[in-house]
């Protein structure tokens, strides 16, 4: 792992496995309100890590990606979740036409694939996930207060 700064982190993911273990770093920082950008290609790994972080906080039931409904909504753990998949959106008004916009309440933690789709809710954290010959690279950045604080335990 690398430290740039305080607010960037790089690092290396071998694996499926790897990716799941930081998922489950990230779920043990997670705080009500938390929005957070995930970047990367098509199967790069976006949908593995919410999937990683649900299973960490102990959800049971079934994890499906929001390919098509744009929004899955999980409650676990105390922890109201809103996993969104923009990738089909086709209009960037799409977003306040389906009520997205009353998702970002403050209490609901957000994660968004394909923000860069719609007006989203600015992000406290980044994640992009790169594609290598093996494994991936991510890069996580904090870019609120509140995203670096959690940040800075993971
Ligand atoms: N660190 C990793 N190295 C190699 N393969 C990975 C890694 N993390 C996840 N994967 C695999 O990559 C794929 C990611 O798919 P998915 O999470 O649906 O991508 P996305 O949501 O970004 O389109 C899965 O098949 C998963 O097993
Ligand atoms: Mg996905």
């Amino acid at each position: 792992m690398h430290n740039h700064d305080d607010s960037r982190i790089s690092l290396l993911l071998a694996d499926e496995n790897a990716t799941l273990a930081l998922a489950a770093r990230l779920a043990a920082r997670l705080k009500p309100g938390l929005v957070i950008h995930l970047h990367g290609d098509l199967g790069a790994g976006k949908t593995c890590l919410v999937r990683g972080v649900l299973n960490a906080l102990g959800y049971n039931g079934r994890i499906k990606s929001p390919t098509y409904t744009l929004l899955e909504p999980y409650r676990v753990a105390g922890l109201d979740l809103r996993h969104f998949d923009l990738y089909r959106m086709q209009d960037d008004n799409d977003w306040e036409l389906a009520g997205f916009r009353d998702e970002f309440d403050g209490n609901n933690i957000l994660f968004i694939e394909w923000p860069e789709k719609a007006h989203v809710p600015p992000a406290d954290i980044v994640i992009d996930l790169e594609i290598l010959p093996q494994g991936r690279c991510a890069t996580i950045k904090g870019i609120t207060s509140t995203g670096r604080a959690c940040l800075k335990q993971i």
